[in-house]
């Protein structure tokens, strides 16, 4: 009998070993996740006044000095976690990014639109992603070289003369031009003209304090973003009356069918127009505003770059003064480094946002369900263990190409930027016509930097031009 006690007793044993080894082993790490270090600052403001009084990168780059890659703080009334390693970006924006959901304030999304793309995840996302990415695709993008080239042409020519340009307004109409051409193709003037205008108060309000209050940016905003909607509509209808199939986003969107054969409605194309055009202007703009004080600040390279345009340039002017070709603006090697390191310097697109889902466990550390959780680009591409002397603009770095996952400046995963080859081409063309054309001098000898919300050089680059003569 006690035989039998012992062999029950030896089994249970068994048991309860097998269980802590296996069963509760696994789960045990999640019981023991614990917040990652950091200051939650002041009730409810939390560490809003630090981040704003500041510059961000210094902001960051302080607390991950302090508490390592992943720290935890709260901004805006949010709880946040941030996130300044490539393994961890890629945690939250690629292998378990059904985890995350993009997070916008409403005040934004209703300037913008509901539907548009960047505001959702799913079905709904993946389709109209993928519309996006087909109206920007290489094959697309190779015929709008001619269109993109003679925008850069008129935008620049006038800023001879020596008078004072603010650059980065400058270069914002030709963001704006080329947005509304990959969008529409070819768009009647009296359209252009009217949706550029509506479209300025919509920017205009977009960082203005949300309030219903007439007169006020935001709700000039608003308004303007109601006009909007209308000179859609009759674009859309001139559009359909004229039953094209063309392959701009906007012929992309009215064709496309889902599988149950539904159309996508007015509201959601007009959303989505809006989306690709605000996040394409601001952004290119930004960066090429970066590129023409680069350029600047380092003549030897500024030599190089000319060389390497001048004889594109000469080579076409052989031909008849042609514009540039598809061919041409893919063979520019030492200008394509200097956007890539321009890309990495400037980190226009500093961090972004999403929401957890549910608690997730990352390396030990639980961002509990609802937490913001911000994956720092900024941080890691000035990391010296992935970018050496990374204050140093120095485009020959991109003569190896980056670590994996350490170079994001169009982000990473389902929502990277479907927009990054336009971005790029259009830079190009922008260098082009610049340097083969002008000469500069900035106004403003001190290199600030502004957060509008994207970091510009300060009041946009106050700079004056003079023509060249092109021999
Ligand atoms: C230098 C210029 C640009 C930079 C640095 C840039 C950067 C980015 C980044 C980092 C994201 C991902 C944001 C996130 O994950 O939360 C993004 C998304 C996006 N970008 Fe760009 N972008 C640029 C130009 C453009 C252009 C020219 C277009 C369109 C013509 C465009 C359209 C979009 C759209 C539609 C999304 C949302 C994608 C989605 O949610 O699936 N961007 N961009």
């Amino acid at each position: 009998m006690g035989g039998v006690f012992l062999y029950v007793f030896i089994f249970l044993l068994a048991l309860i070993l097998a269980y802590n080894f296996l069963g509760r082993g696994k789960r045990e790490p999640q019981k023991r996740a614990t917040l990652p270090p950091g200051s939650m600052g002041w009730p409810y403001i939390g560490e809003t006044l630090q981040l704003y009084s500041q510059d961000p990168s210094v902001f960051f780059a302080a607390k991950q000095k302090r508490y390592g890659e992943i720290f935890k703080t709260h901004i805006l009334g949010c709880p946040c976690v941030m996130l300044a390693s490539p393994e961890a970006s890629r945690f939250v924006l690629v292998t378990q990014a059904h985890l995350f959901k993009p997070t916008y304030p409403k005040s934004k999304e209703r300037l913008i639109g509901p539907s548009a793309l960047f505001f959702h995840q799913g079905e709904y996302h993946t389709r109209l992603r993928k519309l996006v990415q087909g109206s920007l695709s290489l094959e697309t993008l190779r015929n709008l070289v001619k269109g993109i080239d003679a925008i850069a042409a008129s935008t620049l020519d006038s800023w001879g003369g020596g008078h004072v340009v603010n650059t980065f307004h400058e270069l914002k109409k030709l963001s704006f031009e080329v947005g509304i051409l990959a969008i529409f193709g070819h768009l009647d003037a009296r359209y252009s003209e009217e949706l550029k205008k509506n479209y300025c108060l919509v920017d205009n309000g977009y960082n203005s304090f949300p309030t219903n209050i007439p007169g006020t940016p935001y709700k000039m905003a608003l308004l303007a973003r109601k006009r909007l909607t209308k000179i859609l509509s009759a674009i859309i209808c001139e559009r359909k009356e004229k039953k094209l199939e063309d392959k701009d986003l906007l012929g992309c969107l009215l064709n496309s069918k889902d599988e149950r054969g539904e159309t996508l409605s007015e509201d959601q194309i007009a959303d989505n127009i809006i989306g690709v055009l605000f996040a394409a202007q601001d952004t290119t703009a930004s960066i090429m505003t970066w590129i023409v004080k680069y350029l600047h600040d380092n003549p030897k390279l500024l030599e190089v770059v000319k060389s390497e345009q001048k004889a594109v340039r000469k080579s076409n002017d052989d031909e008849g003064n042609q514009p540039l070709s598809w061919s041409q603006t893919r063979n520019m090697p030492t200008s394509y480094k200097v956007v890539l390191e321009s890309l990495r310097m400037a980190s226009i697109i500093s961090f972004t946002f999403r929401e957890a889902v549910a608690d997730v466990e990352y390396k030990g550390h639980l961002i509990p369900k609802g937490w913001k959780v911000m994956p720092l680009f900024r941080n890691i591409h000035h990391n010296p263990d992935f970018f050496s002397d990374p204050q140093r603009f120095d485009p020959s770095r991109f003569e190896v190409a980056p670590k994996p996952n350490t170079f994001m400046p169009f982000g990473s995963g389902v929502h990277a930027c479907p927009g990054n080859e336009l971005a790029k081409l259009e830079v190009l063309i922008m260098i082009h016509h610049l340097v083969t054309k002008f000469r500069w001098e900035l106004v403003e000898s001190q290199s600030g930097i502004q957060n509008s919300p994207f970091p510009v050089p300060m009041h946009g680059l106050p700079a004056r031009f003079w023509k060249e003569s092109t021999s």
